[in-house]
């Protein structure tokens, strides 16, 4: 039964998941590295929780139980009884196996563990811990409060039970999970990432202007956002780190990051994070 929920990052993802969990009812422990980390994401959930007041979708009583619902620490230690424990924290390989084996020293036997990861192997992460039955990925996705998906993955050894109880937890809040094996990139993103790079590859042979192939995708098949748009809002970084990772282990030129896109990230263009991507927001 999961009661009370560690998340381990609190960044755009972690805060996210620790608004959408703690909106849930469930008991939340926020963590993060450093008290000011702690504050900006905390203080990212009170302004959009603020906005949804502003627009007359929540009262301020509503406000006060969802923040009570959360407590935060910059101690893995006091995860220590979470029943469920969902790591965020950037996707750097060395940094989560820390994470997990620390956790997997502190935490008591019952805790599923689970990473949001979008690109590194569920199972390489299990590895590193005594309960590989006992760990899944939960794939959100950003906006996390905004997006109804996520991806619940099963690697070879989680058991039944514990795929199950993470499936449930999803639904719980407020999300639709879908099953996903262990493969790069799940289901979204194995398909995702190709039609971006693609874009880029075709506004970088020049076929159109950004705005063109943006607004080709938005009003011709009604995406929410154009391909070169979305790019700049998932990262230009992260979308170039997740199509290395596909082409290493595909050896398919379809994953294949376009010399533009390289280029970009090399000069800091990082998308909408750093100001300049396809667009600039520095205005
Ligand atoms: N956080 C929380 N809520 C947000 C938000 C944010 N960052 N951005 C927008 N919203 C909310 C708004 O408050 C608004 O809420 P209400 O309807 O309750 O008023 C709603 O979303 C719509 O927002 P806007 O009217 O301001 O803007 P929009 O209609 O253009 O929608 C969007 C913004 C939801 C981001 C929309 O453009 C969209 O869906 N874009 C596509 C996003 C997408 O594809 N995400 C997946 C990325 S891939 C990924 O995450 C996986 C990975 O591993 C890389």
């Amino acid at each position: 039964m999961i009661n009370k929920v560690g998340i381990v990052g609190c960044g755009q993802m972690g805060s996210g998941i620790v608004q959408v969990t703690a909106a849930a009812g469930f008991s939340v422990v926020a963590n993060e590295a450093t008290d000011e980390l702690l504050d900006k994401g905390i203080s990212a959930i009170e302004k959009r929780l603020d906005k949804a007041i502003e627009k007359g979708k929540m009262d301020a009583a509503a406000k006060a139980k969802l923040l009570a619902n959360i407590s935060r620490t910059v101690e893995l230690e006091e995860m220590k009884d979470c029943d469920l424990i969902i790591e965020a924290i950037t996707e750097d390989i060395v940094a989560k196996k820390e994470v997990f084996k620390d956790l997997d020293k502190i935490c008591k036997k019952e805790t599923i563990f689970a990473s949001n990861t979008s690109s590194i192997p569920i199972g390489d992460l299990a590895a590193v811990t005594g309960r590989r039955d006992r760990f899944v990925g939960l794939h959100f996705f950003n906006p996390v409060p905004v997006m109804k998906l996520v991806e619940v993955v099963r690697t070879l050894d989680t058991s039944e039970e514990c795929f199950k109880a993470a499936f449930e937890f999803a639904g719980k809040v407020g999300k639709a999970p879908v099953s996903a094996k262990d493969t790069p990139g799940f289901i979204v993103n194995v398909l995702l990432i190709p039609y971006l790079l693609d874009a880029i590859r075709q506004y970088e042979n020049g076929l159109a202007t950004r705005e063109d192939i943006d607004n080709a995708m938005m009003l011709g098949c009604g995406h929410p956002m154009g391909p070169l748009t979305l790019t700049d809002f998932i990262g230009l970084d992260t979308t170039l780190f997740i199509a290395d990772i596909f082409f290493d282990e595909f050896k398919d030129h379809h994953y294949a990051a376009p010399p533009l896109l390289r280029r970009m990230v090399a000069a800091g263009y990082l998308g909408k994070k750093s100001g300049r991507g396809f667009y600039d927001y520095r205005k």
